[in-house]
């Protein structure tokens, strides 16, 4: 939520120069009207960072990471919009105001502050236990494992020792409160309802720390045999499992655009051990939507390395539409003979292990591999039954050369012809697009098709007319009368074009900056960026006039399109059709304020 007045946050952007606040971070050199440097959200050896003075915006062109002095802090310490606020507030010695938050909402930050320090002391506790003589046999384990001392102390791993109310006392000397205490879910009550108790005790500890380097959790594994084999603290007011990934903290400063995911403790440990230092683990939960979003914010590319038995391929299976549907790249890889990665990792050493990641293969063809798996290829039965299992996975895939790519692959397996896939997929799809329309009183809907527009070509033209509406304030103006809400796809893209008309109203001229500035979420801010940074110009007034006039009517006819294809009356139908005929005619010229 925006804490603080639209007049504060510009008034504090404008008083942080762009080209300053990045010179702390990154050496600049003056080129042209634009400064650059060596980007620091990806590798490079020559300088493609772009800071440009003039319009208070950066853009790399190398990684394509852009937006104003808020994103680039909020991309450079990982924190959110408010926090970027408070600090560039601070450089420019501007006071904030206090009373925004409202009085509940403040209670919740001291108490989530609380938690905060609490799981910090707690850390510093089980570290302590850990190298006290009643750490002994948690040393020896470690040992055995062969985790090295330096990546003992860099995860902070402890041992909450075998008396049941240590910690609590611990705590209480400290000054937390038993209410407190109980909030963190690390104390919880006797079981007879008499007093209290720790919830880890004779364990090893794992803090579980967030991307922004707070310990927020721990998971704690007996020493020998016992069950559960790991004990995991309960989500409280500052740990949600699922929004949590086991060592991202650590694997997001490798800055690549690639994270192995594993399932375990130890063997994200391991890997990092090993040098491999851009892997998290998922700590044995479901794989959530909210994972693959926090991931996303880091990273392009997955490779999944999931346990090789039953167990951790089910999960791999499950987690892969997840991560498709985010947006995330995926490449699969297991170790061989049901070994997981942290035994590889010590028996075969890590070159083995860089091979098993240059041999991750592409998320479908690991499908079909464990289809395959269900199946004896020898058998006309089985063959059968294997290419139709298969062909259900492809269907699935949105991309039609990607598709055509695997029902190749499916075909060589199987031995039945490639066009004989193709068509049992295309059923697939069709049968799909009809399932998953909403039933209809008045009959079926009129199209039957899905409708034929790309994603990206809707979005450029949103953008090219957010581009052209941030610049001609009469030409906004006349974009306003003829789009609404609903011709726009894209939802920054339709707060934009609405933030737009109030920042006309205040100036003359419209800052891309102070655009940027109305976007809490760095990929909003990015996107907005991005628009204003890559534009090229257009060759002339009639070119720009002509293109607009095409995007105006793409994004109009998309949308009756998806009206009409829901349509169950004719009555409505006719209406929607004489709209689009309407909408062919259309013609704006284009004015030059
Ligand atoms: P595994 O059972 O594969 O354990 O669970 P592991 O990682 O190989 O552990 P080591 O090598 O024996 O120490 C994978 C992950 O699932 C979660 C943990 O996060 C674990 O790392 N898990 C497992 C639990 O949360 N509770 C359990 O009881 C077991
Ligand atoms: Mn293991």
């Amino acid at each position: 939520m925006m804490y603080y007045p639209q007049e504060l946050i510009e008034e504090i952007r404008m008083q942080n120069d762009i080209v300053d606040v990045v010179s702390q971070y990154v050496k600049l050199m003056p080129k042209g009207s634009s400064h650059f440097g060596l980007c620091p959200f990806h590798h490079e050896k020559t300088p493609s960072f772009s800071v440009d003075r003039d319009k208070q915006m950066y853009y790399c062109f190398g990684c394509g990471a852009a937006g104003n002095v808020y994103s680039f802090l909020m991309q450079m310490e990982n924190c959110d919009f408010p926090e970027a606020v408070k600090r560039l507030a601070d450089r420019a010695h501007i006071t904030l105001p206090e009373k925004e938050l409202s009085a509940q909402a403040k209670e919740e930050a001291r108490q989530k502050q609380r938690l905060y320090q609490l799981h910090s002391s707690a850390g510093r506790f089980y570290y302590e236990m850990l190298q006290s003589p009643r750490g002994e046999a948690a040393r020896e384990y470690l040992k055995n494992r062969q985790m090295l001392p330096q990546i003992q102390k860099k995860f902070g791993i402890g041992y909450a020792p075998s008396g049941r109310t240590l910690l609590m006392e611990h705590l209480q000397a400290e000054g937390y409160s038993l209410r407190e205490m109980l909030d963190s879910g690390l104390v919880m009550p006797n079981k007879d309802g008499s007093g209290y108790h720790d919830r880890f005790y004779d364990r090893l500890m794992f803090p579980i720390i967030d991307v922004q380097g707070r310990v927020i959790a721990f998971g704690g594994r007996v020493l020998s045999k016992g069950e559960p084999k790991y004990l995991n603290s309960p989500e409280t007011k500052i740990f949600s499992k699922r929004r949590q990934l086991f060592g991202l903290n650590f694997a997001k400063n490798a800055k690549r655009k690639e994270l192995i995911l594993v399932e375990g403790y130890m063997d994200m440990i391991s890997i990092y051990q090993a040098g491999f230092h851009h892997v998290a683990a998922s700590l044995g939960t479901a794989f959530h939507a909210d994972h693959a979003k926090l991931m996303k914010k880091y990273v392009q590319d997955v490779i999944l390395l999931y346990d090789s038995d039953e167990a951790g391929t089910n999960a791999a299976l499950r987690a892969i539409p997840v991560l498709v549907k985010n947006g995330l790249r995926v490449k699969v890889t297991q170790v061989p003979d049901g070994k997981d990665p942290d035994e590889f990792l010590r028996h075969n050493g890590a070159q083995a292990f860089a091979k098993l990641l240059v041999d991750a293969v592409h998320y479908v063809s690991f499908q079909i591999s464990c289809i395959q798996k269900k199946y004896d290829l020898n058998d006309a039965e089985h063959r059968v039954r294997f290419t139709v299992e298969a062909a259900q996975a492809l269907a699935q895939i949105e991309n039609e050369i990607e598709r055509n790519v695997f029902v190749g692959e499916v075909a060589r397996l199987s031995g039945v012809d490639t066009a004989a896939i193709s068509r049992e997929i295309e059923k697939l799809r069709q049968k799909e697009d009809t399932d998953s329309r909403p039933l209809l009183h008045e009959g079926r809907a009129f199209a039957k098709k899905e409708i034929p527009y790309s994603e990206k070509g809707l979005l450029e033209a949103q953008k090219d007319i957010l581009l052209y509406c941030a610049d001609h304030k009469e030409g906004y103006l006349k974009m306003r009368e003829i789009l609404t809400a609903e011709d726009f796809t894209d939802e920054t893209c339709r707060q934009a074009f609405y933030v737009l008309e109030g920042l006309w109203e205040k100036a003359g001229v419209i800052y891309p900056a102070e655009l940027t500035g109305f976007f809490e979420e760095i990929e909003q801010q990015q996107m907005i960026a991005a628009i204003f940074a890559s534009a090229v110009p257009k060759e002339s007034r009639a070119d720009q006039e002509k293109a607009l006039n095409e995007e105006i009517k793409l994004l109009k006819r998309h949308r009756l399109d998806k009206q009409i294809s829901k349509c169950t009356s004719a009555e409505e139908l006719q209406n929607l059709l004489a709209q689009k005929r309407r909408v062919e005619q259309l013609y704006i010229t284009i004015l030059y304020g």
